[in-house]
């Protein structure tokens, strides 16, 4: 009784894979029959598509109002005058100027200030130079009592001619440049003084 059983199942199992092998299209491409398809074909939207769920039909959608990004620190003070002046007042560097610190400020400064604060902040860089942008004031002339929450809010917010920085340094980086202004402020009007 055994042998029979066994044969009738290999038929049934021959017969449905001719079945289903034999149900694909001729297209080679085609994957023919899919198992699931949502696997295959995720129901989500392109980033970029209209969306029919949202009344102004973006698919990308704007963080939550009020929802800050992991690791981002608010910036409590507001871009007016009022700001720059509480920001100036109470605002102190994190970072000492150790030379470790002074020498990663410097070199952030080299890349992203000199070209319009001279070298030694004395506003000849070299934008400055070639008459394409307006003179900055000297950090160590007009600037040499300048606090650094004022830096700081200039560089989040920029002021008339210079534009922000808040895209392009973090919160620590912006601190350590400022260590370095710092040196350049105490460098006096003589224009052969040399940091170090
Ligand atoms: C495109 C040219 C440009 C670049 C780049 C630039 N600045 Fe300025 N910066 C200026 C100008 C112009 C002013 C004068 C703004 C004013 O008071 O009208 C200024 C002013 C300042 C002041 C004085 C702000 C105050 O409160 O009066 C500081 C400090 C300063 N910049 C630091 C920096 C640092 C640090 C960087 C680099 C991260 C930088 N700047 C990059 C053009 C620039």
């Amino acid at each position: 009784m055994e042998r029979p059983k066994i044969a009738q199942s290999l038929i049934v199992f021959m017969l449905a894979g001719t079945l289903l092998t034999s149900c694909r299209s001729s297209d080679p491409t085609d994957p023919g029959y899919e198992y699931m398809p949502q696997m295959y074909r995720s129901p989500s939207y392109e980033t970029n598509s209209m969306n029919p769920n949202f009344k102004d039909s973006m698919t990308s959608r704007l963080p939550v109002q009020g929802s800050i990004p992991r690791g981002f620190k608010p910036y409590a003070y507001p871009n007016t005058l009022e700001g720059y002046e509480a920001a100036g007042k109470d605002l102190k560097n994190p970072f000492t100027a150790t030379d470790e610190n002074v020498a990663e400020g410097k070199r952030l400064f080299e890349i992203f200030c000199m070209h319009c604060h001279g070298a030694q902040g004395k506003g000849d860089g070299m934008m400055v130079m070639n008459g394409k942008f307006p003179p900055p004031p000297s950090y160590s002339g007009p600037l040499k009592d300048l606090t650094v929450g004022k830096m700081y809010h200039t560089l989040q917010y920029g002021k008339n001619m210079m534009g922000s920085h808040a895209s392009q340094l973090n919160v620590d980086e912006r601190w350590k440049i400022i260590l370095y202004v710092q040196a350049l402020q105490k460098l006096g009007n003589d224009s052969t003084a040399q940091t170090k």
